[in-house]
Order: C-alpha cells, then sequence, then structure tokens
C-alpha cells in the first residue's frame, strides 16, 4: 500500500446499514478516519453508537445544502457509497422512489463532490444489472439487461459514473455483488433488514421463532436438488474489497468495475440444510412455486478482483457464512 501514514477521511454513506456498517469497521481496523452519512430510513444508529463509535451526520443524499456544508468544512479524500434502498420487489412496485433516491441521490451526492474537487468513489453496485445469465459463471464482460426499476437505478448510476469520469475527472470503483452474507465474527454487526427478504436471515429468524415457516420458492429448477443457487459472497470479505479499491484510487487507479462474488454457488435446500446443522434446529420449511423473475443458476465469477485488487476472500465456505450470521442473530434476536 501506498497511501501516507496519516490515512485520509472517508465519508461512508449508508454506513448505519449492514454492508456499510461492516465496511467501516475495516477502515477503521485498516486506520482510516471514517465520518458515517446516513438518513437512518433502513439504518441502525445503536450499531453506530455503541458498536462502531464512529460520527454519524443524518442526512439524505438529495440535501445538497448539507453535503456542500460537509464537504467544504470536512477535509475528505474519498467516499464509500452504500446509501440506497434495496429491495426488488418493492422497486417494481414503487419505482418511483428507487429512481428518486437511487439515481437522484446519487447524482446529488456526486455533483457536491465535483463541487468540492473530491473525485474517488467507490459504488456498491449489483449482479442484478446482468439479468438472465447467458453464461456461469458470470464475468463483467457479460451483456447488462437490468430487470427491475432497482437494478436500472443501479444500471443508471454505473452510466452517470462513467460520463463524469469523461467529463470531469471523477474516478470510481464500481463494486457489482452478488448476495452479500454472513456476519462479522464478532457477532457485534450483521444483517438486519426491515422487511427481510435473504435466504440466510430468514432461515436463520425462523430456527428462532421469529417467524413460523420458511418458502422455498421453485423447486422444479434445472439444478442437482430442484431449488434456485446462488452466489453467497461473506459481507467481511465485501469489506476487505472495498479496502482494496479504495487504496487503488488513492494511489492515482483509473475507474473499473468488478464483480464480487465468492464463485461457489449454494442451492436454496444446501442453505437451509446448513442453516439446521449450524442451530441444531429443525425449523418448518414449505415448498412453493417459482417467484415471476427468479432464474435458476446466478454464480458470478471475481478472477479480475482477484488480479486487479489482489483481493482474497477469507471467508467462501458456506458453514462459515452461516455461522457468522447465527452469532449475530443470536445476539441481535435472543436465543431460540
Ligand atoms: N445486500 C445485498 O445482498 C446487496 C447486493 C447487491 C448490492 N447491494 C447494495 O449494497 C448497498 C448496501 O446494501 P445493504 O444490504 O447494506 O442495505 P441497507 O438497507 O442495510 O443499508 C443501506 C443504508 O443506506 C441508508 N440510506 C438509504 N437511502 C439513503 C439516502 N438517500 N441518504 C442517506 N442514507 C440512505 C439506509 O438508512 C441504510 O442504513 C446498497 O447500495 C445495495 O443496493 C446489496
Amino acid at each position: 500500500m501506498l497511501v501516507s501514514d496519516t490515512k485520509p477521511t472517508i465519508l461512508v454513506t449508508g454506513g448505519a446499514g449492514y454492508i456499510g456498517s461492516h465496511a467501516v469497521l475495516s477502515l477503521q481496523k485498516a486506520g482510516y478516519h471514517v465520518i458515517v452519512f446516513d438518513n437512518l430510513s433502513y439504518g441502525h444508529p445503536e450499531i453506530i453508537k455503541d458498536v462502531l463509535q464512529v460520527e454519524l451526520i443524518v442526512g439524505d443524499t438529495q440535501n445538497r445544502t448539507l453535503l456542500d456544508e460537509l464537504f467544504s468544512t470536512r477535509n475528505i479524500a474519498a467516499v464509500m457509497h452504500f446509501a440506497a434502498f434495496i429491495a426488488v420487489g418493492e422497486s417494481v412496485q414503487a419505482p418511483a422512489i428507487y429512481y428518486q433516491n437511487n439515481v437522484v441521490g446519487t447524482l446529488t451526492l456526486l455533483e457536491a463532490m465535483m463541487a468540492a474537487n473530491i473525485n474517488k468513489f467507490v459504488f456498491s453496485s449489483t449482479c442484478a444489472i446482468y439479468g438472465m445469465p447467458q453464461e456461469i459463471p458470470m464475468t463483467e464482460q457479460h451483456p447488462n439487461h437490468p430487470l427491475s426499476p432497482y437494478a436500472s437505478s443501479k444500471y443508471m448510476v454505473e452510466k452517470i459514473l462513467k460520463d463524469f469520469d469523461q467529463a470531469y475527472g471523477l474516478k470510481s470503483v464500481i463494486f457489482r455483488y452478488f448476495n452479500a452474507s454472513g456476519a462479522d465474527p464478532s457477532g457485534n454487526l450483521g444483517e438486519d433488514h426491515t422487511p427481510e427478504t435473504h435466504l440466510i436471515p430468514l432461515a436463520l429468524l425462523t430456527a428462532l421463532k421469529k417467524r413460523d415457516h420458511l418458502f422455498i420458492f421453485g423447486t422444479d429448477y434445472d439444478t442437482h436438488d430442484g431449488t434456485a443457487i446462488r452466489d453467497y459472497i461473506h459481507v467481511n470479505d465485501l469489506a476487505s474489497a472495498h479496502i482494496l479499491g479504495l487504496e487503488y484510487l488513492l494511489n492515482g487507479g483509473e475507474s473499473e468495475m468488478f464483480n464480487l462474488g465468492n464463485g461457489n454457488g449454494f442451492s436454496v435446500k444446501e442453505v437451509i440444510d446448513m442453516a439446521k446443522k449450524v442451530t441444531g434446529i429443525d425449523f418448518l420449511v414449505k415448498e412453493s412455486d417459482r417467484r415471476p423473475g427468479d432464474v435458476p443458476i446466478l454464480v458470478g465469477s471475481s478472477q479480475k478482483a482477484q488480479s486487479v485488487l489482489g483481493w482474497q476472500p477469507q471467508y467462501s465456505d458456506l458453514q462459515t457464512i452461516v455461522n457468522h450470521a447465527w452469532q449475530w442473530h443470536q445476539k441481535r434476536h435472543g436465543n431460540a
């Protein structure tokens, strides 16, 4: 790493959320000074106060006045941008709020950065940009066909970043995540979305009797056990990639885009079996029809992040991912 000994200040939008809070912890461990900017629409202020003990500015990315004040008074070297609405289904029902929050909010943030001459940006994008897989594993060359307003909102920001680089010299690292999962091994940080839509937390909440049962959507896919296969990437591996992406930019790197996935797919049934094994609890699972838009297999290749950034995921094994999530869920929601 060529970054100077006194590490700069990084603004983390959405730092009170799931992935952002893990990135904040990794930044702190790497010696960076961090400011979190979050409107707390879905974030958890108690994590900021009790666990991360980091400065929190409660604000919205659409508030240009607040951003201008922040950027003109604090010496911020780069922005990691996690703030977004993330529910694919909701985005289909209410596209306006997704475009408003995820596109207009990001555009406002970028304009404020440009006005303050801050030109380094790490962006949370998604594999949902690819749409229906035409090849497995999916590389960054896969064609883009976003199938929901949520995915389109991320795709639009990717376009904006490209244009801003060309016109204003904004340097960005775009990370297209597959399924973020797991939790910090301390059990002090983890996933807590409302409503929860992700498989591992849903399984663990069912084990904890916070839910009556868990649905499997589709058991007739062309996969080894008939259930859909997804790529689960540990949240701390996402966080470590963000540090490398940030340092790549701080060291003068050009704009780049990388997949972040595990490289291994796990089926819904395999995840449920693992959740039962890790928790030691046999919870009720019901089978249901496929959901419209769900694809049989989504697995990404992260070779590019490994070769360009030197990223080495540490927690690719499903048992470790589920075990870390379980430590967090027990602390957060009490024992079963
Ligand atoms: N969770 C996943 O599997 C996944 C996969 C691909 C991409 N992503 C992306 O990663 C990022 C983080 O996702 P997450 O799972 O941590 O979500 P999250 O909901 O836990 O965190 C998002 C945070 O952003 C804040 N926020 C939202 N809109 C804001 C705004 N306009 N101004 C300020 N703060 C705002 C929320 O309060 C919340 O704390 C998102 O951009 C998401 O699209 C997540």
